[in-house]
């Protein structure tokens, strides 16, 4: 039972990936087709684009891990996939493919939850020792922003979650805003990195006594310096604060919608502004995430979901947090199979498994 070897399909988002993981734990292939040049030139994710792609690549990507587990096939004990959150369209072929490969062999089929799967990527390394319960998970992704308390495998209590944009989507779109380009995450990372620390603050949305989040401010926030920075450097004169008497008086022309693509930005400017954002972010996910694992006397903290390849917030939580940090290498945060295989592990391992009807569910919930 400990032993039991799993084929996990994952094509929620953008990336059509397969591994194969033994015991829950021991990564015997990870495979991931990226389709992050098609979907740049958009500047996000087309969502059918991304399906048709996964259509292509899943046959290479279950033949890549396969061809890494000795005895092939005959090694594997159940096949498991995503069946969301997601683009409905792309988890439809994953799913479908997962649950055609299990029934031609006669194997178990088990569909996982997304969001459980990036935080079973903490399990995925069988030199250390995985988490012990009661656990907080940070969950921070392009479609999600979560802080769960687990007490258990499967036992999942959601403390709070974004009101508005997950911390990836501001991430990427603070990237377009400033010209960065996508994904916005790595390119936001890598210009701060060139800032000098204490230049500019942008603010932080603390929502007191909620552990729920909010970035919507910050995003605007930051369009608004660039709006005032590039009216400065058109030498234009501030705008006047509202200073008329009586009445407003309407502008002459009405206000330029934000460009998707704003003229050049200086360099050295984006890099502050780029360091200021990060800073508000990681400060209040790292703030919420230590509380909570004050309050509910947690043994470790689990950082999970794409974001927590920010070099960054993995610094700084780390130093802030007052109990053991799992942070998954960088190739395990972002999206891929073997973090779904690891959460397929430990429902199959308690005699779970999905029956054929199972379907995709796009808003799935943790
Ligand atoms: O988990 P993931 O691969 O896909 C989803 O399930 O959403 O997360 C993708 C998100 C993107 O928004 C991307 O910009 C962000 O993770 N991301 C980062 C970094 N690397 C990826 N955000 C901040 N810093 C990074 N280094
Ligand atoms: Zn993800």
């Amino acid at each position: 039972p400990n032993t039991y070897t799993i084929l996990a399909l994952e094509t929620s988002c953008d990336e059509t990936a397969a591994a194969v993981v033994r015991g829950g734990r021991e990564v015997i292939a990870n495979i991931v087709a990226s389709q992050m040049d098609m979907h740049s030139r958009y500047g996000g994710i087309v969502p059918e684009v991304a399906s048709r792609q996964h259509i292509l690549s899943l046959t290479p990507v279950v033949e890549a891990a396969l061809a890494a587990l000795p005895g092939g096939w005959s090694a594997v004990d159940a096949v498991a996939a995503t069946h969301g959150p997601g683009l409905s369209g792309a988890l439809l072929t994953g799913l479908n493919a997962a649950k055609a490969l299990a029934w031609q062999r006669g194997l178990p089929f088990i569909g996982v939850n997304h969001l459980e799967a990036h935080i079973y990527a903490s399990w995925l390394d069988p030199r250390s020792a995985p988490p012990t319960f009661p656990v907080i998970a940070l969950v921070v992704s392009g479609g999600h922003t979560l802080l769960a308390l687990l007490r258990d495998h499967g036992d999942y209590t959601i403390l709070g979650q974004t009101r508005d944009d997950a911390v990836g989507e501001a991430f990427d779109k603070v990237a377009r805003i400033l010209g960065l380009g996508y994904p916005g995450g790595p390119a936001i990372q890598h210009a701060a990195e060139k800032a000098q620390a204490g230049g500019m603050v942008l603010p932080r949305a603390w929502l007191r006594e909620s552990f729920d989040f909010s970035f919507s401010g910050l995003k605007t926030a930051v369009l608004h310096k660039v709006q005032e920075h590039q009216e400065r450097e058109a030498r234009l004169p501030a705008k006047p604060a509202g200073k008329h008497k009586g009445r407003t008086v309407p502008p002459a022309t009405p206000p330029e919608p934000p460009k998707v693509a704003p003229a050049p930005l200086d360099p050295r400017w984006v890099a502050q502004v780029a360091y200021a954002f990060q800073e508000s972010v990681v400060d209040v996910l790292s703030t919420k995430a230590v509380e909570a694992a004050r309050q509910h006397g947690a043994s470790a903290i689990i950082l999970a979901g794409g974001v927590a390849a920010n070099t960054r917030l993995r610094s700084e939580l780390s130093r802030r947090a007052e109990v053991p940090i799992f942070v998954p290498p960088i190739a395990l945060c972002t999206d891929n199979a073997a973090m779904v295989a690891a959460a397929a592990f430990y429902r199959f391992a308690a005699g779970m498994q999905s029956g054929w009807e199972l379907d995709v569910t796009p808003n799935l919930r943790l």
